[in-house]
């Protein structure tokens, strides 16, 4: 670091760091287009949190460092809501909406269409925002809409809420309400980790989302996936604005997290990508694609409520509804409320999607971690349109709270819209004779005594070599976050594993076509496929590798950490305990774990064996250097058509050797990688005389630069 600096040169770079950082979150968490790497990242961070503890009276409240947590505290304060935080009045059916826009008509005693503002109703949890002289300086639950309680540094930690706003004086009031939520594909991420932590895991977004706004320690919600939707005003003490609509834009321009908003057609275009779209839309995404609607009339109205509610369990977060909104703000003055809800908005819930059916049986699975997790086989039963078969019963607790044993008649709803959940037992028709349900004190699969480590609530097997730990440890090594081996899925790496194929990682990499043809319903093409998309996954980055590796404790984000501090495997083999806790989001838990696990032969030496059969781990800071006299470069490789990796993955590769990837062909094109059914960017760069390579050069051409 640099020289010391004095107080006024601490402040003046203070400001500077709080400033960078504040863009550069903002092009990570909220337009998906980072400019520096976490590692540039983390310097930047790391300085400005060593000067505020240098000049401590120079700590800014809008600092970025304030959103990783504090000290935890013992109980919530609480505090009263400048204007209560209404509920809303709800309706089921077309008729309903027809009967309130009637209601609206009759009240304002006209027959002119009313303009309507419709939205997703969120299953979430409302929360104000209280942004004073621009700071955020408070945010509230709901409470009992009349005082709410304090969760200030938990919400700090949701990195898209700014924590500071554009503000017309220190005296401004600016509050604005909406949706604290987790999208189901970052809830998924956290169920996983629980169960991996051995902490219990969610029934559903919605109560993982209640249960880390209620965290009295706040560094537990940072490192939950929280996010939120702005969707309503409190009191705005110098903004004027017109209606529903013109708030959201404005809101927008503040730069607080909220749906975007369009006409019909423009919804249609966004539910029409959500239904093709492979991969689950990213937030970043979500907030630039309409999802809100300005509706002319009621019957624009019922059609976005149709639309919307067709396409709901493809959406990437959870709703219970739609709320629609009167959209002109003077209109809603004049309509004015009943009892305790706006006359001017109506929750048109869906039905609850529920349904009884019988438990057949309850099955212990064995995970990757080793954990028994019990299941519960049912009569397959529709649930909202969708077959239900199986329901995870979590753990022992949540058998003996619910007490559900074999036989017994349930009711099932599907929680989080993709997650069966049994709610609870009709006890009334439950069969003479039944007796609790208790897990096994041996592994289902291999038989060996199970335990249960201490402050865990689940019990797991601990034999390394059960086939079931090894199969799901499989799985977990193809999957796409890991070497993305998409082309085996879990039904194939069960097949091989039924059939002697493999039983570590490694033999995937001497895996021969003819022995996949042996496979039930496995042909020529499709063989080619999986061998394929094996041999390009040779080339992970060491973060991606080290996740593979399926070490305990070791997420993601904790093998992006442990890959840039040690740069390479080896340098990880041989980390000490000392330099392990060194590391910054390394504790004692993850150092164990990793110490445990790299202490084992037959871990090296299947680490070995992964690169004697062809694994070449692109490490952090050789690849940086390496990449200086590279053949990419600095070259821009246009990519096309269908590739046996995913296209992010190729430009992550791309750009870790040096080169780039721009999304067009032009003349600064260098090279076009193009897959299968390459269109126009193929013309394009033959019209230009551009080189084309396919995936077998691309790979050569990597090789090359590999071996440089
Ligand atoms: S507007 C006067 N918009 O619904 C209330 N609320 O029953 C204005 N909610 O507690 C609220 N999504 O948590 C509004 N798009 C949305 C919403 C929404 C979910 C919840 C909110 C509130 C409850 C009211």
């Amino acid at each position: 670091m640099a020289d010391k600096l004095s107080k006024s040169q601490a402040k003046k770079r203070i400001h500077e760091l709080i400033h960078i950082i504040e863009v550069n979150d903002r092009l990570y968490y909220v337009e998906d287009r980072p400019q520096i790497t976490d590692h540039e990242y983390d310097l930047l961070f790391n300085e400005l949190k060593a000067l505020e503890l240098e000049f401590p009276d120079l700590l800014q409240p809008h600092s970025p460092t304030q959103r990783v947590g504090g000290v935890p505290l013992d109980k919530f304060e609480k505090a009263d809501h400048r204007l209560p935080m209404l509920s809303l009045q709800n309706g089921f059916s077309n008729d309903d909406l027809i009967a309130f826009d009637s209601r609206i008509k009759k009240f304002l005693s006209s027959d002119k269409d009313i303009e309507y503002f419709c939205e997703p109703k969120f299953d979430g949890l409302a929360i104000e925002l209280i942004y004073e002289g621009g700071l955020l300086v408070r945010a509230l639950t709901r409470g009992d809409g009349v005082t709410g309680e304090v969760v200030t540094s938990n919400i700090k930690t949701i990195q898209p809420i700014p924590l500071k706003i554009n503000a017309k004086s220190s005296e401004s009031v600016f509050e604005v309400r909406g949706e604290t939520l987790i999208l189901k594909k970052d809830f998924a991420l956290l169920n996983d980790s629980q169960q991996e932590k051995g902490q219990n895991t969610f029934a559903n977004p919605r109560n993982a989302a209640a249960g880390t706004i209620r965290q009295l320690d706040s560094r537990i919600s940072a490192s939950r996936p929280l996010q939120m939707f702005c969707y309503a005003p409190g009191v705005l003490s110098d903004v004027n604005v017109a209606s529903q609509k013109d708030f959201l834009t404005m809101i927008q321009k503040l730069q607080l997290p909220c749906l975007d908003a369009g006409d019909l057609t423009a919804i249609k275009q966004t539910l029409s990508k959500i239904e093709k779209s492979k991969e689950p839309i990213s937030f970043q995404s979500l907030l630039r694609m309409p999802l809100a609607a300005v509706c002319k009339n009621i019957d624009e109205a019922i059609e976005y409520y149709q639309l919307i509610h067709k396409t709901r369990h493809r959406l990437p977060f959870d709703i219970d509804g739609v709320v629609i909104k009167v959209n002109s703000f003077s209109l809603q003055e004049e309509l004015g409320f009943v009892a305790r809800s706006p006359r001017w908005a109506l929750a048109s819930k869906f039905e609850p999607e529920r349904a009884q059916t019988f438990i057949k049986d309850i099955v212990v699975q064995v995970g990757r971690t080793g954990a028994l997790t019990p299941v519960a086989v049912m009569e397959p039963v529709s649930v909202g349109g969708v077959i239900i078969t199986h329901a995870t019963l979590h753990n022992q607790d949540e058998i003996d709270r619910k007490d559900i044993r074999v036989g017994d008649t349930v009711l099932v709803h599907r929680a989080g819209d993709v997650i069966p959940e049994i709610i609870e037992v009709d006890l009334s028709k439950r069969k003479k004779g039944s007796t609790p349900f208790l897990l096994p004190l041996t592994c289902p699969t291999c038989h060996e005594k199970v335990v249960q480590p201490e402050n865990e609530v689940v019990l797991r097997c601990v034999n390394p070599t059960c086939p079931s730990v090894v199969r799901e440890g499989l799985k977990h090594f193809v999957s796409r976050r890991a070497m993305n081996i998409d082309k085996l899925g879990d039904k194939i790496i069960e097949q091989l594993c039924d059939a002697d194929l493999i039983h570590a990682f490694s033999d995937l990499y001497l895996l021969k076509k003819e022995s996949l043809l042996h496979l039930e319903r496995q042909g020529e093409k499709s063989a080619q496929n999986i061998i394929d998309s094996i041999e390009a996954s040779k080339h992970p980055t060491l973060a991606r590798f080290i996740y593979a590796l399926g070490i305990r404790f070791i997420g993601e984000q904790t093998a992006r950490t442990l890959a840039l501090r040690f740069g390479s495997i080896d340098k990880l083999i041989h980390a000490t305990e000392e330099e392990l806790l060194a590391v910054e989001d390394v504790g004692p838990k993850v150092t164990e774990s990793l110490l445990q696990t790299l202490s084992k032969k037959s871990f090296l030496k299947e680490i070995d064996r992964l690169q004697k059969y062809g694994i070449k781990i692109q490490n952090p800071k050789t690849t940086k250097t390496a990449s200086a006299e590279s053949s990419l470069n600095g070259k821009n490789i246009v990519i096309t058509g269908t590739l046996p990796m995913e296209r992010n993955q190729i430009k992550d590769l791309i750009i870790s050797l040096g080169g780039k990837s721009a999304g067009s062909v032009s003349k600064k094109t260098d090279y076009v990688l193009a897959g299968a059914e390459a269109g126009s960017k193929l013309d394009k760069a033959q019209e230009l005389g551009i080189p084309i390579l396919s995936w077998e050069e691309f790979q050569s051409l990597i090789d090359t630069n590999a071996k440089k």
